[in-house]
């Protein structure tokens, strides 16, 4: 094992003592290695636990255990097999009761997390998305090479790294008791909190795929609470990022997160009701559309992207149903059909 996994191999042995932190003395790098390895390694034992309860039908799950490990770390979860070690040293009795003790450490990690300073804070997160990218490159070659069940993927496409939305300051619970009026013809997801953002797999999948150029300007169009341009403001500083959302107290608290990280030269968040009939949206290199708008808007929203794509190449990228819209605008444009991961919940089109 390595140093790391010893560490996170007594953090889930003993349970959270303030004063005994086994990871106090990292630096923040470290702790953010840390960090990556106990979220894969807690959906994983998630994923593990589905497939041992079918095993476990058939067969004496004890016995089994170690061959059980070989077996799904050599096949769907081939990406993360240097934690196979690691859950080796447990027993299968261990085994059976690790989600709960994972989950709650990891509750405790981030708690320690919120109280170190932003600059380390700052430097954690950056890390723990570097890392995070590298995980998913390392899963997407083993897939694209066919060594790796395709089920695998969508274990991973899971909401591995939703607890970084605590240190980010993400706090859902402002979409509690939110109310819309009426005569508003919008998809505001009311209430929907976490639920409302893309995953950071689908994130960090998009910009691997779409590979933003340099200095470009990146539009998420109905931003939500920000996901987007945070993460995007810690991997590439480079680009001018501006996201537009109707909700105001979303748009509050990305703005309150982009100060705190000191992202705001190239974060943006405004604001805005882009079925507005007097407000033009900016040219872009991309816009980011995860399921919106209602039907008017959509066509407001997208005559202007159009309008943009005749005189610039642009890139729209999609999550969920808004793909066919975008589809539909390829086929009218004569455009490329996008490109389209995870069965389509992520598509990516690009203007000719
Ligand atoms: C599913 S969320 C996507 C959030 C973010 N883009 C992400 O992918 O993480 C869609 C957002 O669009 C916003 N929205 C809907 N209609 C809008 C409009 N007319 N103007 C601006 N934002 C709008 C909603 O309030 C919601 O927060």
């Amino acid at each position: 094992m390595t140093p790391n996994q010893e560490l996170l191999f007594s953090f889930l042995k003993i349970p959270p003592n303030g004063e005994e932190l086994p990871f106090r003395t990292l630096t923040a790098e470290e702790k953010a290695a840390f960090y990556v390895d106990l979220t894969f390694l807690e959906s994983a034992i998630r994923f593990m636990q589905d497939e041992q309860w079918l095993l476990a039908k058939q067969t004496d799950f004890s016995e089994q255990y170690q061959n059980f490990l070989h077996g799904i770390f050599s096949s769907n979860l081939l990406s993360l097999q240097y934690l196979q070690e690691l859950l080796a040293a447990f027993t299968a009795k261990q085994f059976k009761s690790l989600v709960k003790r994972a989950e709650e450490q990891e509750r405790y990690f981030i708690a320690h997390i919120r109280q170190m300073p932003v600059d380390e804070q700052r430097r954690f997160m950056r890390k723990a998305l570097q890392l995070m990218v590298q995980v998913f490159q390392h899963e997407h070659v083993l897939v694209q090479g066919g060594n790796i069940r395709a089920r695998s993927l969508a274990f991973s496409l899971y909401r591995t790294f939703d607890g970084l939305d605590q240190i980010f300051g993400l706090d859902y619970s402002a979409d509690i008791g939110m109310k819309t009026d009426l005569k508003i013809n919008e998809r505001l997801y009311e209430g929907a909190g976490l639920g409302v953002q893309s995953s950071y797999s689908t994130l960090l999948t998009a910009l691997r795929e779409i590979k933003p150029s340099e200095g470009c300007r990146f539009i998420d169009l109905g931003s939500g609470y920000g996901r987007v341009g945070l993460v995007i403001g810690f991997l590439r500083p480079d680009i001018d990022f501006i996201g537009y959302e109707y909700v105001k107290h979303r748009v509050d608290i990305s703005n309150v997160s982009t100060a705190k990280f000191g992202l705001e030269k190239n974060v943006h968040f405004y604001t805005q009701d882009l079925a507005e009939k007097d407000f033009k949206i900016p040219e872009a290199e991309v816009y980011y559309l995860y399921d919106p708008f209602s039907k008017e808007t959509y066509l407001h929203v997208l005559n202007q992207l159009v309008e943009v794509s005749r005189h610039r190449r642009i890139v729209v990228v999609t999550k969920g149903n808004a793909r066919l819209w975008l589809q539909e605008v390829a086929d009218q444009e004569g455009w490329p059909p996008g490109r389209e991961f995870d069965q389509g919940n992520l598509a990516i089109f690009v203007s000719q």
